[in-house]
């Protein structure tokens, strides 16, 4: 069956916007991705007929509420294989969810001496949480370093684990390089020389392009956005294996479902996880949101938008090429982003001319700073692929890069 671009492209309304007098071509998913109607419709709705604060209410609409919701976790439970829904935390998003695991299962499990893993391909987001817990608790952080096509070299893992390494975190998709992590022979192989290692793996810039399973990847703590999947913003999930949940303690503390008992004298204790990690009143219209952005994945299916995001970033390399002084950063096989510079041209500069011709791309460090480092560029530009984008579009930005040529040199 052909890929329903047309059809797909109506089920987003912002597409419709002209911005700068020219249609918006919206190259920056990565960084957020439009919303499709279904998606939208559902949070009004949900906000217009079923809306009540959720757990321990006893009237139909708060027990409706906690219902919905928690169909939801079940539904992302599907969505990336978990075992159970015991193991779906819902979180603000992919920092959130970082930081919860290194709080937690951080202060919790690791002692001064040992050490934490993350590459030097890793968002801040999977950096800083870690600087701050390696500081307070004396540990090393090391970095598997990264090769000048983009990649990681697994023997240079294997030079780094030793018996005090206790967690490797590490993203799927690098949102600068595209590059796509070999995730299941990196944890075998980790897991193979460090048995009681432990994995996160950072999935923001995976679960939209390709079917994801924590299952058969052997990780234990797997974290993505909603709103980089079609979803809406302030919505999370870490996924964290069920064992090691009831192990860690709660991180934050406060009302909604993570206690079980709350005395002066005695103290408190806790409910179970994953609702033990659920402090306070939950984004519960998001939740439910991102619901339907699953929903909505799947309906068009996660292998269909893969095999055409494949042709299309195949496109789109082979047509950038034309575009004089161009450099592009990463390996061939990638998914999802393109970086490249274009001369001595400032990312900023070209990022704004792009805009005036209605064109969205994301320039910048990308909340990378040490790629950024590695590479001895201050910033870049980046094209993000989505499963709304066309061949038109990129012919279209093509043509204004090589515009940009023919006016600055
Ligand atoms: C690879 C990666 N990790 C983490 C994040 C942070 O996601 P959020 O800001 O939704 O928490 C991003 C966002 O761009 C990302 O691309």
């Amino acid at each position: 069956m052909s890929y329903p671009i047309e059809r797909i492209r109506y089920d987003f309304p912002l597409l419709e916007r002209k911005i700068n007098g020219h249609p918006l071509i919206y190259f920056d998913s990565a960084s957020s991705a439009q919303k499709p109607l279904m998606v939208i419709n559902c949070e009004r709705d949900f906000y217009r007929f079923h809306y009540a604060a959720v757990h321990r209410g006893i009237h139909t609409l708060s027990v409706q509420a906690t219902q919905k919701m928690e169909i939801v976790r079940k539904k992302v439970a599907q969505f990336i294989n978990a075992a159970s829904m015991e193991e779906i935390v819902f979180v603000k998003g992919t920092t959130e969810g970082i930081n919860l695991v290194a709080n937690s299962f951080g202060s919790h499990f690791l002692q001064p001496g040992d050490s934490i893993i993350i590459t030097e391909m890793e968002h801040h987001a999977n950096i800083v949480p870690w600087q701050i817990l390696a500081k307070k608790y004396k540990l090393n952080l090391k970095v598997w370093p990264l090769q000048i096509d983009g990649t990681l070299d697994l023997k240079k893992l294997a030079g780094l684990i030793d018996v005090s390494c206790k967690l490797l975190a590490i993203t799927q998709v690098s949102n600068v390089l595209g590059t796509v992590n070999p995730l299941c022979d990196i944890i075998s192989c980790a897991k193979l020389q460090a048995p009681n290692l432990r994995v996160l793996v950072d999935g923001a810039q995976a679960v939209m392009h390709q079917k994801v399973d924590v299952q058969s990847m052997n990780c234990d703590f797997y974290v993505f956005s909603a709103h980089k999947l079609y979803g809406p913003s302030g919505i999370g999930i870490l996924y964290g294996r069920r064992e090691l949940l009831k192990e860690m303690p709660p991180w934050e503390g406060g009302g909604g479902s993570m206690i079980k008992q709350v005395s002066l004298s005695s103290g408190t204790t806790f409910a179970e996880s994953p609702w033990r990690f659920e402090a306070g009143s939950p984004n519960i219209a998001a939740i439910i949101g991102l619901g339907a952005a699953i929903d909505y994945v799947n309906s068009i299916s996660l292998e269909a938008i893969y095999h055409y995001e494949k042709s299309l970033m195949q496109y789109t390399l082979e047509s950038l090429r034309n575009v004089p002084k161009i450099k592009i950063y990463g390996p061939i096989n990638r998914i999802g982003v393109i970086a490249f510079n274009l001369g001595e041209h400032h990312a900023y500069d070209v990022g704004s001319f792009l805009d005036q011709y209605g064109i969205a791309i994301r320039t910048g460090h990308h909340c990378v700073m040490p790629l950024m480092e590695f590479y001895n560029v201050s910033s870049m530009c980046r094209v993000s692929l989505a499963l709304y984008n066309t061949k038109k579009e990129v012919m279209q930005l093509v043509t204004a890069l090589q515009r940009i040529y023919q006016l600055l040199g």
